[in-house]
C-alpha cells in the first residue's frame, strides 16, 4: 500500500503541471483517498435527485456516498429534510430499502423507530428518565436547485445561492422544477471517481 504524507501530497499537487493529466498516484493511493474524503467528499454538495421522486408526503430514499448513508424524506408538513442514515442507539443503518413510502423508520437491530421529521418515537427496555428527544435523527444538510435535491454531509456547507442564480434561467427554459423522472440507470463503474468526472472535462494531455 502506498501512503504519503500531507507533505508528499503537497509535493505532488505542486508538481502537477496545467493541462496534463494528474500523477497515477492520485488514483490509486489509499493515502490520497482518504485526503479525498476528508476534504472533498464530506464538505461539498451532491446531487441527490428530483423532488419529484418524492411527491407525496412519506416518500423516502436512501443514498450511499462513499461511507455515508443518507435518508431523503418528504415528511409529514410537505417539506424535504435529509437525515444521516445511522440510528442513535448502536448506529446501525436504520432504513435498508433504497426507497419507497413510509409513515416511520424502524431500525432492524433493536426496533428505535423515527417518524418522517427524523425523531425518535419508539425505544423500548430504555429507563423511565431516558428522554427521546436529545435522540433524533442526526441532521444532513439538504438544498434544492430548481428542483433538483442536493445533501451535504457537513453541517456548514458551501452555499447554493450562486448556483440558483447562476442557473435560474438555463434551468428555467427546461421548466426544471416541473419536470418528472422518466427512468433511473445506475452504473456500478470500477474505477476511482475522479476519473467519472475527467471523463466529462475538457481533454487534457496524457
Ligand atoms: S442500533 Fe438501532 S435500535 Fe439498536
Amino acid at each position: 500500500m502506498q501512503e504519503h504524507d500531507s507533505q508528499s501530497i503537497a509535493a505532488l499537487i505542486a508538481a502537477q503541471k496545467p493541462g496534463y493529466a494528474l500523477d497515477q498516484r492520485f488514483y490509486t493511493d489509499p493515502g490520497i483517498y482518504e485526503l479525498e474524503l476528508e476534504k472533498i467528499i464530506s464538505r461539498n454538495w451532491f446531487l441527490a435527485g428530483h423532488v419529484s421522486e418524492l411527491a407525496e408526503p412519506g416518500d423516502f430514499k436512501v443514498l450511499n456516498i462513499a461511507r455515508d448513508s443518507a435518508i431523503i424524506v418528504r415528511g409529514a408538513d410537505g417539506s424535504i429534510r435529509a437525515f444521516a442514515n445511522v440510528c442513535r442507539h448502536r448506529g446501525s443503518l436504520v432504513c435498508l430499502e433504497s426507497s419507497g413510502n413510509t409513515r416511520r423508520f424502524a431500525c432492524p437491530y433493536h426496533g428505535w423507530t423515527y417518524d418522517t421529521d427524523g425523531k425518535l418515537i419508539a425505544a423500548r427496555s430504555m429507563p423511565d428518565d431516558f428522554d427521546m428527544s436529545e435522540y433524533s435523527l442526526r441532521p444532513v444538510s439538504y438544498g434544492e436547485i430548481h428542483g433538483l435535491m442536493f445533501i451535504c454531509f457537513c453541517d456548514e456547507p458551501p452555499s447554493l445561492d450562486g448556483a440558483i442564480r447562476d442557473l435560474a434561467e438555463p434551468m428555467a427554459l427546461f421548466d426544471f422544477p416541473n419536470l418528472k423522472v422518466a427512468a433511473n440507470r445506475t452504473y456500478d463503474i470500477s474505477a476511482n471517481w475522479k476519473l467519472c468526472i475527467e471523463n466529462y472535462q475538457r481533454a487534457c494531455i496524457p
